[in-house]
């Protein structure tokens, strides 16, 4: 009977002890979780502040040594990249400070071209990563229309490639634009290129391979053949340099003497289908530039694959890459009930024409004196006050609005209006 009272003790001291020790486990393990919990929240709150303060010192950086209005510069050499396209190298004519700026950001020049009244303004993009002593850009020569004996070659484009050279002096405005790679990040990303479009994107390329060699990035490159391969030695030594960087130039139209795998890596142009079999998901972020109708197409195929569009960064080149409003299916606009669009200085008023891409487009018809540059509200020349109505933007304005006053080029009529020009 003792014997059984002393087991049962004991029993009882050793489930109590057990039972003990299991609780202090229990209490351990809650400290050590709540521990790592903390520890967990701590890492986060100090990546967001980390990242935080990147982005403020980026912003910083960015903005030092900036400048208002426009500064000179002289075109350090000129660099043929494939034929109609030409790099020109810029230095600072004052020889100070160079202010970095964000890749995918645009240069605007303010040029004195021969034979035209004023300073004609253009946009071209920073087509390297930010370097200390130059910016560059690369500007493709836009020949006449086909067919068109009476249309002219591209203004601008045709100045830069057949008159300036070395040692001349240009007037350009700081780097501008919201279409850039977030470099603080480290997320994947796909860069999709049309021709000429590619120059943003060779900047952002440079910079990921310069300062995030483990950032994932595929650019894939739309060009017709070998003849329009932009940049072609430099792109390939890129992809073979860089295990990061995966490359996909597509030729729409091959020569007989360009080589599959050689030269190019797909027969055809960039796709959904490209974009499904190349790339491992659709979690990216996207970069698009390129033409027009090439932009739209893969827009409204990455919104088909379920891409959300705060992961679609566009960057539109002209007036003809400005996102327009679906057009309306039914009749054409009666002309009694279309709204009414009157110039006030020039004391013009007509009817807004559906079929027109903007109000630029309207008044330049309408022959009323108005300014303007990029034609795609970047550069901010064509800003028109509104007097009375509304108007509606195709996109958002890549520069400062006054109040009261829109960018006629990627602006339509809201309602009747009345413009101060
Ligand atoms: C933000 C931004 C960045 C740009 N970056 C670059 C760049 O890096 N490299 C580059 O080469 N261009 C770039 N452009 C386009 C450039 O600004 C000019 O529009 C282009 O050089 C044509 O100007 P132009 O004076 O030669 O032609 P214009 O005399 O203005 O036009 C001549 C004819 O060409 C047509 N046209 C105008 N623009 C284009 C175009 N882009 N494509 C096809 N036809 C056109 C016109 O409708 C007209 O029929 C950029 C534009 C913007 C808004
Ligand atoms: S022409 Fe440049 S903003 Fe309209």
């Amino acid at each position: 009977m003792l014997l059984v009272h002393l087991f049962t003790v004991l029993a009882m001291l050793l489930t109590a002890g057990v039972l003990a020790q299991l609780v202090f486990l229990g209490i351990e393990l809650t400290q050590r979780l709540s521990l790592a919990v903390r520890q967990q929240r701590q890492d986060a709150e100090l990546f967001a502040l980390r990242l935080q303060t990147a982005k403020k010192r980026q912003q910083r950086e960015v903005a030092a040594g900036s400048w208002n209005g426009v500064r000179k510069f002289k075109i350090d050499r000129v660099v043929e990249e494939c034929e109609g396209v030409k790099s020109f190298y810029l230095v600072p004519h004052d020889q100070k400070t160079l202010p970095s700026f964000l890749p995918g950001q645009y240069l605007t020049f303010e040029l004195d071209v021969p034979g035209q009244p004023g300073r004609v303004i253009r946009c071209y993009s920073l087509s390297d990563r930010p370097q200390p002593d130059y910016y560059r850009v690369t500007i493709k020569r836009i020949p006449a229309p086909p067919g068109q004996p009476d249309a002219r070659p591209g203004l601008v484009s045709g100045f830069f490639h057949s008159h300036l050279k070395p040692g001349d002096i240009l007037n350009v405005k700081a780097p501008a634009g919201g279409f850039y790679l977030d470099v603080n990040r480290s997320t994947p990303v796909v860069l999709l290129a049309g021709g000429v479009g590619l120059t943003p994107m060779v900047s952002m390329l440079n910079e990921i391979v310069t300062n995030s060699p483990g950032r994932e990035v595929w650019l894939f490159l739309a060009v017709r053949n070998q003849a329009e391969h932009i940049m072609k030695a430099t792109l390939d030594a890129i992809a073979r340099d860089h295990h990061n960087v995966h490359l996909c130039v597509c030729y729409s139209r091959p020569l007989a003497d360009d080589a599959a795998g050689r030269d190019y890596h797909h027969a055809g142009r960039i796709n959904l289908d490209l974009l499904k079999a190349r790339l491992p998901s659709n979690n990216f972020d996207f970069y698009l530039c390129g033409p027009g109708e090439m932009m739209s197409d893969l827009d409204a195929s990455l919104r088909e694959w379920g891409v959300p569009e705060k992961f679609v960064h566009m960057e539109a080149f002209g007036p003809a890459s400005v996102k327009k409003p679906a057009p309306a299916s039914g009749p054409a606009a009666d002309p009694g009930t279309a709204p009414k669009v009157a110039f006030a200085r020039s004391q013009r008023e007509t009817g807004w024409n559906p079929q027109m891409d903007s109000l630029l487009d309207l008044a330049l018809a309408e022959k009323v004196p108005v300014g303007y540059g990029c034609r795609a509200g970047n550069c901010g020349t064509c800003q028109t006050a509104v007097k009375s109505g509304k108007v509606k933007y195709l996109k958002e304005p890549g520069c400062e609005v006054e109040a009261g006053s829109c960018l006629i080029c990627i602006c339509v009529p809201d309602t009747n209006l009345v413009l101060e020009a």
